[in-house]
């Protein structure tokens, strides 16, 4: 008989220990062991990462620690951090901590035909930006009728919008900014309508952010803001007031953008790891550069512990590891994000791109079909308007859904309050997942308040909880641009290294392909009638009731 591989022994192992009856009784696992929060609580600095509220036990970790070891999740750390080709089906590295090292760290970066010294490259970019944002912040640069600028208007979708426009929240969402900030990510004319209603063109910066310059959403949107600013202001205002964020340099220059605006970045930086890059210049300009540089400090921070930390005290590898024992081996394909922090409002919509594109994949890097569940459909709210929404669900639905808890534990406002009754029930909800409430309990409940036992009979099966469901709650002390940092970094990596445990390309995303090459197709048989066969058909109908809608088919 063939033995198994180290690395199908290490799966079958776990899913041994997780086809146990008892595997998902969290509580009977504190029951088991006092020191269970100790133990299953990693800190680096005054960030806090409590696993001990999902289904893992000591086995398990071991089990789940031995398979990142068999996987050689050690190899894949050094070539990520090494800038060697981890994206192969697009022949890239994804050197995204180089954005955030030091000048002289070293980092550097695969190329098809040599390599980049990405450190050195990526602190030169960065004095440029630093540099633009004293001279917008001291009103020495100005938009063309000589005012200074008041708005930041970035143009760009997906990872060239997700990142600053989360980052501008979180710095700045509860103070002033020093120059406000304005996304305009969709397609959809309404987006651009109604922003137009609020801006003033003659003070408004213009940031076009794509990587690639050629993405159909925002070149739409870019040429629609540059017709309607040169309408209001004249062709010089597209000089003065735009700039352009972009690896392709010669696109920005045939659009018009001076060369001394534009601020560029290489392959080797994914567009969901672009936000430190020139594509945080918003975040730069609306926060100030100390908050964007604290930023990318606490990003380096995260790097070097993920880097250097054995994989037992590794936060990200720890998140990473939880996340596969609920996917792979307990089944829940589903993972909910709360920050109970109302600046971390775009963090779950941040993160779904980060955590989906990257692992929304179903082929592995030997072009197999993945052995086992990847990526968990991803999805989040603030606390605690969630409470009030689908959380009802996640409480008592068919299916456990994981949940991470975030929160900082001293506020920027002065009403502590307020931060104790939110992070009260960020506590609760969390306790309340865990603990449950028998029938016995919500029928005692409602004879405590004299109802009679007919009725306690019907509603008590409504009013119980199951508990048992699991959760991590990841806490520091003071959200600033730092602790961002930090946070983001962490969960960069443990995208990374769950798509290793799962071999899957994390950095690339040809999934997002068809849809944009079809949109392409459909977009001429709006205005003239579907081809016949073209489509399918409940596109070709489609378009016809469109049409026809329209008064014009
Ligand atoms: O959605 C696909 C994608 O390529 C993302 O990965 C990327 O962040 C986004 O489009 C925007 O791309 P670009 O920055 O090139 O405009």
């Amino acid at each position: 008989m063939l033995s198994e591989s180290p690395l199908a022994a290490a799966w079958t192992r776990l899913a041994d220990l997780a086809a146990r009856p008892d595997s998902r009784d969290i509580r009977a696992l504190f029951a088991a062991d006092p020191e269970r929060a100790r133990r299953f609580s990693v800190s680096f600095e005054d960030l806090t990462l409590d696993l001990s509220k999902s289904a893992i036990d000591g086995e398990a970790l071991v089990a789940l620690l031995d398979l990142a070891h068999v996987a050689d999740l050690d190899g894949f750390r050094t070539r990520l951090f090494a800038g060697e080709v981890v994206n192969p089906t697009e022949g890239r590295a994804a050197m995204h901590m180089a954005l955030r090292s030091a000048a002289d760290a070293g980092m550097r970066a695969a190329l098809p035909g040599g390599v980049d010294e990405a450190s050195r490259l990526a602190a030169a970019e960065r004095d440029k930006m630093r540099d633009f944002v004293r001279k917008v912040h001291d009103g020495e640069l100005r938009g063309c009728t000589g005012q200074t600028f008041d708005t930041v208007l970035n143009i760009g979708i997906g990872g060239s919008d997700l990142g600053p426009r989360m980052a501008v929240d979180a710095l700045t969402l509860a103070g002033t900014p020093r120059l406000r900030a304005r996304f305009l990510s969709n397609v959809d004319g309404h987006a651009f309508a109604a922003l137009a209603q609020e801006l003033d063109p003659a003070r408004t910066l213009v940031l076009v952010a794509s990587k690639t310059f050629t993405t159909l959403e925002t070149m739409t949107n870019a040429h629609a803001v540059r017709d309607w600013m040169v309408a209001k202001l004249g062709d010089g205002a597209v000089g003065a007031q735009f700039g352009a964020l972009s690896t392709n340099l010669k696109a920005v220059g045939e659009f018009g953008i001076r060369p001394d605006h534009v601020f560029g970045f290489r392959d080797w930086v994914g567009g969901r790891y672009s936000v430190w890059s020139p594509i945080g210049l918003p975040v730069a300009l609306a926060a100030g550069w100390e908050a964007f540089q604290a930023f990318l400090d606490g990003g380096a921070a995260m790097d070097a512990h993920f880097r250097d930390t054995p994989f037992a005290a590794n936060l990200p590898v720890l998140l990473a590891l939880t996340g596969i024992w609920h996917i792979d081996l307990l089944g829940l394909r589903t993972h909910c994000v709360l920050a109970y922090d109302e600046r971390l409002r775009r963090f779950p919509a941040y993160l779904q791109q980060l955590e989906m594109e990257s692992n929304g994949k179903s082929v592995m890097l030997d072009g197999h079909p993945a052995a086992r569940a990847t990526c968990p459909v991803v999805f989040g709210e603030p606390g605690t308007d969630a409470q009030h929404s689908f959380m009802q669900l996640v409480h008592q639905g068919t299916q456990a859904v994981p949940v991470d808890f975030v929160f900082a534990a001293v506020p920027d406002h002065d009403r502590p309050e307020a931060h104790r009754i939110l992070v009260a029930n960020a506590l609760a909800q969390s306790e309340a997942l865990l603990r449950g409430k028998t029938r016995a309990e919500a029928e005692a409940e409602m004879r405590a308040k004299g109802m009679p036992e007919t009725e306690i009979a019907r509603i008590a099966p409504h009013r119980a909880f199951s508990g048992n469901r699991p959760s991590n709650t990841i806490m520091f002390r003071h959200l600033d641009g730092y602790a961002l940092g930090r946070l983001i970094a962490l969960y960069e990596h443990k995208v990374a290294v769950q798509g290793w445990l799962w071999q899957i390309d994390s950095f690339d995303q040809w999934g997002v392909e068809l849809g944009k090459v079809l949109a392409g197709g459909i977009i001429p048989d709006l205005s003239a009638g579907p081809k016949p066969g073209a489509h399918d058909g409940s596109t070709e109908a489609l378009i016809r009731r469109f049409r026809t809608l329209r008064g014009e088919g």
